[in-house]
């Protein structure tokens, strides 16, 4: 032996009895367990905060087609003293029925006058970026200019355009603006200029860059954060929208595809779900629909999750029922939307995608039956579901409600009637403190391997309490959020499916606080929570590798002074350890790969981390809590990393 390798012998003899008194962490990586799903970390996207008109679907202009209950809601009249006119709101002769009503601006011509639209809480636009403006217009009288101007929010003229030669009957009209300067809160003015009348409807404004450069299309700033996260799977359009506070209000996707100015618009149920938060302007236009919804999971290579009402209206409010006997439409609905994803150009339903531009499927292998249902009413409409669904299409993977909580009686009752039923996953739900999440990390090594599979479809830590608008995205909420991660990655036998909810909120127009992502009518900002998400959906793995974590305190209630989950990379040839450290101090850990022959000692450790557990990004403060990446060359089969105080830490390790 020479002087290099007995000090190599050495180090490593030292390290192990160091790893006696410290934590350690064995990682058994001759011992694959479980395959991890490919599909295990997704998102949920509900419109709520905003989330889609005022947020991801791109539009400007709110209420463009006057459809709101107060039509004129979001528009301001412009009327300088010199100008003389009336402006009436109409629904005679429209342009499209579905779209009954319209705007008439009747001008005496002595000065410009009109209506000015304020956009979802300002209207964001860029200097010299192209905003592509269109509406249909009919001119009724004389020969008036259509002037449109885009103005920022103090009141200054970033641009305007002439649009002339109106036609009598109704006409699509279009215009290019091109603002002068940025401006989160810009206003779109549309004025008549001369004498004359012109009605005017579905005035619409939007930034020629979006997603895909699609034109009417969605947020690229927003899809591109969703992309980030690589999810494996998109749960939409929610939550709670899909059941609607009654049926009426219920989210129905036939009506989501389609032209945008035929889909009929509904109420947001958040609009007045919460009276602290009251959101009298929340519509849902529809823009982004199903279409949009399997196009953009297509786009980001996620696996389209739709869930569907299944006759059953939110049991948080009206709890109102469709009759067992007279569900058939609502099944016959998923049905439809299974052949419109999936369905062959020459089925009903499939040449209705084709006509869309999209005749190749959406291969959609997830349905989810209600949201967050529960009690027999939810298993009698459940069972009906499943039935006819597993008739026609045995393929389709079913997700079934569990209810709101993690463990109470309603939990504890769908998951005994849901055994028995032999359903697929179950999606299962928690918004609780951070305490809960550090404290439950092993909630899933009792579970029953042979029942029905686990979503964890909905759950985030709630710093303060749910539905608290004090709750913030804090540091400690997605370090617990992170620890409780190890263990559904631990049993992803088990635990098929996770995602984080909310996905979006508006920073001027949110209902529910923490969500993963937040966004201004410019901005976006990532959240401690959403790099926590990212480390996990970016660092997979394929198989379960057993760890074993020594020297690790913990409380009665659960709670563990360190977590531990590892995964194997077959195709990187990497063993990938995460660590979650939640103390306030650095803790210095062995790590011993059990049963590899050879360690490359060039490893890649990524540390999300911050200065305070109370630490939270804003749109001002994005970078607060962030990943930090570096390498280091010190990996073996035993050696030590220092994982930072308040951390959660990914190592890569290549290793045979
Ligand atoms: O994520 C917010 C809401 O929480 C969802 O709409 C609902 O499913 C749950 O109660």
């Amino acid at each position: 032996m020479n002087l290099k390798s007995c000090l190599a012998a050495l180090t490593t003899a030292l390290l192990a009895c160091r790893a006696a008194a410290d934590p350690a962490i064995t990682i058994h990586a001759d011992q694959p367990g479980a395959a991890i799903n490919p599909a295990m970390w997704g998102a949920f996207f509900e419109d709520i905060n905003f989330g889609a008109d005022g947020g991801l679907y791109a539009e400007l202009v709110k209420n463009r087609g006057f459809e709101f209950p107060d039509p004129l809601m979001g528009w301001t009249k412009i009327s300088p003293s010199l100008a003389k006119g009336e402006l009436s709101v109409r629904t005679d002769g429209p342009f499209d029925a579905k779209n009954p009503h319209y705007v008439r601006l009747q001008s005496a011509g002595s000065a410009p006058f009109g209506l000015s639209n304020e956009g979802f809480r300002g209207m964001g636009v860029t200097r010299d970026e192209t905003y592509d403006f269109s509406a249909r217009v009919r001119l009724v009288d004389g020969n008036p200019t259509l002037r449109l101007q885009l103005y920022g929010g103090d009141g200054s003229l970033l641009d305007s355009v002439d649009v002339t030669n109106l036609a009598g009957g109704w006409q699509k009209y279009t215009a290019v603006l091109h603002p002068n300067d940025t401006d989160p809160k810009a206003r779109l003015a549309v004025l008549v200029l001369g004498s004359g009348t012109v009605d005017v409807d579905f005035i619409s404004l939007f930034p020629r860059h979006t997603w895909k450069n699609r034109p009417g299309g969605l947020r690229a700033d927003m899809v591109q954060a969703l992309a980030d996260l690589h999810p494996g799977f998109l749960r939409f359009p929610g939550g709670c929208i899909v059941e609607g506070s009654v049926l009426e209000r219920r989210y129905q996707w036939k009506n989501t595809i389609g032209p945008v100015e035929e889909r009929p618009l509904l109420i947001n149920r958040w609009n007045y779900e919460f009276l602290h938060r009251p959101t009298p302007d929340y519509f849902q236009s529809f823009g982004l629909g199903f279409f949009e919804f399997f196009q953009m999971c297509e786009d980001i290579g996620s696996q389209p999750l739709p869930i569907l009402n299944c006759g059953m209206a939110c049991q948080f409010n009206s709890g109102e029922l469709c009759p067992v006997d007279q569900l058939e439409p609502y099944i016959q609905d998923a049905l439809d939307l299974i052949e419109f994803a999936n369905g062959p150009v020459d089925s009903v339903w499939g040449a209705k995608r084709a006509a869309l531009g999209h005749p190749e499927p959406f291969h959609l292998k997830l349905l989810g039956v209600g949201n967050e249902q529960w009690g027999q009413q939810y298993i009698d409409r459940y069972t009906k579901f499943a039935a006819a669904i597993k008739a026609k299409y045995p393929e389709v993977q079913l997700v079934s409600a569990a209810g709101p909580d993690p463990g109470d009686k309603r939990f504890k009752f769908a998951w005994a009637k849901l055994r028995e039923l032999h359903a697929d996953i179950i999606d299962e739900h928690c918004y609780a403190k951070p305490e809960w999440f550090f404290e439950n990390t092993h909630r899933y090594d009792k579970y029953d391997r042979t029942g029905p599979k686990v979503f964890m479809g909905e759950y985030a830590a709630q710093s303060v309490a749910i539905v608290s608008t004090k709750n913030r995205n804090t540091l400690q909420c997605a370090l617990s959020e992170a620890a409780y991660l190890t263990g559904l990655e631990r049993n992803g036998d088990v635990v098929r499916m996770a995602s984080y909810a909310p996905l979006y909120a508006n920073t001027e127009a949110w209902q529910w606080t923490p969500d993963l992502i937040w966004v201004d009518s410019l901005n976006v900002c990532r959240t401690a929570n959403y790099y926590v998400q990212q480390l996990y959906s970016c660092n997979r793995g394929d198989v379960v590798l057993p760890v074993n974590c020594d020297g690790v305190t913990r409380s009665s209630a659960g709670a563990e002074s360190l977590y531990a989950s590892a995964t194997r990379d077959n195709t990187a040839g990497e063993i990938i350890l995460k660590v979650v450290n939640p103390g306030a101090a650095a803790a210095t850990v062995g790590i011993h790969l059990d049963g590899v022959a050879q360690v490359d000692p060039a490893a890649i450790a990524t540390v999300v981390t911050g200065h305070s557990s109370d630490d939270f990004n804003t749109i001002n403060h994005k970078e607060k809590v962030t990943p930090v990446t570096s390498q280091l060359d010190n990996a073996a089969a035993n050696f030590s990393y220092p994982f930072a105080p308040r951390s959660v830490t990914v190592l890569r390790i290549k290793a045979h």
